[in-house]
C-alpha cells in the first residue's frame, strides 16, 4: 500500500460555529480514499479534497447494502495535542464487520496511520468547545457494477471527518427511550454485531414512530422472544440495580461497543460488580416497581454516556432517578471525557496521540 500522497484542496470551507455544532452535518476539507480489486488487493491510498464520489448505478452497495462503517473521535486537549481513543478497537471491529459482509480485510495499522495523517492535516477543524470533537467515519462500499447477488470484486475504503457536538438534542441531560415491542433490529445469526448500514436502515421505522412523542430512540428487545434487552440504536445500555451494574451480554446480535468495553473496565476498576447477562425488560420493570432501579444509561462513541431518564414499555412509564443524571453516569461521563481530553489520568493506556 505504501505511502499516502496528499492532494490539497484549493478552497477552504467555512468552519461552523462551535457553539451550535450539530452531529454529523458538516465535513472537513479532505478525505482519505483507498481502492480494492481482487487482482490488486487494497491499493492507491490517497488523501484528496473532500468531494462527491461517482459510482455506477449498478454498484452493489446501492442494491444489496454490502457496506460497513466505523465511528471514532479525535479530541483536542487544552495544550493543543490531538488524541484518538482506542482506535485499534475500531479497526478490529471494522474487520469483524468486513468478515461478516464478505468484504476483504484492511490492514488495521495502515488504516490507523491513514486516519492519523488525515486528522493531522485537518487539525484546525477539531473544535475546542466543551463536549465537541472531530468525529471520524471510516467506511467501506462495494463498487462493482453487478446486480447479481454476490460479493463485490471491487471496493473503496473512505474516511471522512465531521466536527461534532452532542449526538442528542438533550446534550448530556437524560433522554427518554421507548422500548420497542413490534419491530426488531437483529436476530441470532444475522448481522446485528456488524456495523453495517442495513441494521440502521432497519431501525428507522420504529424510531420514526416514537420520535413525535419525545423519545430520543428506541430500546431494542431480542428478535426471537421480544423479551430480552439488546441495545439502543446508537449505544449499548447499562442499568444500576440495587448497587450492581448489569448490561446485556454480547450474544451475536448486539454491537460490541468500544465505549461499552471501556465503561465495563472503568466500573470494575472502581470496584463495581458488573454483570454481563441476559436481562428481560420485565426484570427492569420489576426493579423499578420495587425502587431498586437506581440508574440507566447508554454508552457509545457518538452518544458518549447518555443518562436515561425514562423508559416507556407498552402502557408503562418508568421514570428513573426522578429523570435526573445519576451518580455513576456522571462519574463515567466525567472520567471518560477526562481521559479523552487529557484532563484525567489514562490508567489503561487508551489514548493514542497524533
Ligand atoms: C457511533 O457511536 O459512532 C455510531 O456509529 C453510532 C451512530 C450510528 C451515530
Amino acid at each position: 500500500m505504501g505511502s499516502i500522497p496528499i492532494t490539497l484542496s484549493s478552497e477552504k470551507k467555512k468552519k461552523p460555529n462551535q457553539d451550535q455544532l450539530e452531529f454529523g452535518r458538516t465535513f472537513t476539507d479532505h478525505m482519505f480514499v483507498m481502492d480494492y480489486s481482487n487482482e490488486k488487493g487494497w491499493y492507491n491510498p490517497r488523501i484528496m479534497p473532500y468531494q462527491s464520489i461517482t459510482l455506477d448505478p449498478a454498484a452493489i452497495v446501492f442494491h444489496y447494502g454490502q457496506t460497513v462503517f466505523e465511528g471514532l473521535k479525535a479530541y483536542l486537549t487544552q495544550d493543543e495535542k490531538v488524541h484518538l481513543f482506542r482506535p485499534e478497537k475500531n479497526m478490529e471491529r471494522l474487520n469483524r464487520s468486513n468478515d461478516r459482509l464478505c468484504i476483504p480485510n484492511i490492514d488495521e495499522e495502515f488504516a490507523i496511520e491513514a486516519i492519523k495523517k488525515l486528522v493531522h492535516l485537518e487539525k484546525d477543524w477539531i473544535p475546542s468547545a466543551p463536549g465537541t470533537s472531530l468525529y471520524i467515519r471510516p467506511f467501506v462500499i462495494s463498487t462493482e457494477a453487478y446486480i447479481g447477488v454476490a460479493p463485490s470484486k471491487t471496493y473503496q475504503f473512505i474516511v471522512i471527518l465531521s466536527p461534532v457536538g452532542a449526538y442528542y438534542k438533550e446534550g448530556i441531560n437524560p433522554v427518554k427511550i421507548a422500548v420497542e415491542s413490534k419491530y426488531v433490529r437483529a436476530v441470532p445469526g444475522g448481522t446485528g454485531e456488524a456495523k453495517t448500514g442495513g441494521n440502521y436502515a432497519a431501525s428507522l421505522k420504529a424510531q420514526e414512530l416514537v420520535a413525535g412523542s419525545g423519545y430520543a430512540q428506541v430500546l431494542w428487545l431480542d428478535g426471537v422472544e421480544r423479551k430480552y434487552v439488546e441495545e439502543v440504536g446508537s449505544m449499548n445500555v447499562f442499568f444500576k440495580i440495587n448497587g450492581e451494574i448489569v448490561t446485556p451480554s454480547l450474544n451475536g446480535s448486539i454491537l460490541e461497543g468500544v465505549t461499552r468495553n471501556s465503561v465495563i473496565k472503568l466500573l470494575k476498576h472502581w470496584g463495581y460488580t458488573v454483570n454481563e447477562r441476559k436481562i428481560a425488560f420485565e426484570e427492569i420493570y420489576n426493579a423499578h416497581k420495587d425502587g431498586q432501579l437506581e440508574e440507566a444509561f447508554g454508552a457509545g462513541t457518538a452518544a458518549v454516556i447518555s443518562p436515561i431518564g425514562e423508559f416507556s414499555w407498552n402502557e408503562h412509564k418508568l421514570v428513573i432517578n426522578n429523570g435526573e443524571t445519576g451518580e455513576v453516569s456522571k462519574k463515567l461521563y466525567d472520567t471518560l471525557t477526562g481521559i479523552q481530553y487529557g484532563t484525567e489520568q489514562d490508567p489503561f493506556d487508551w489514548i493514542v496521540e497524533i
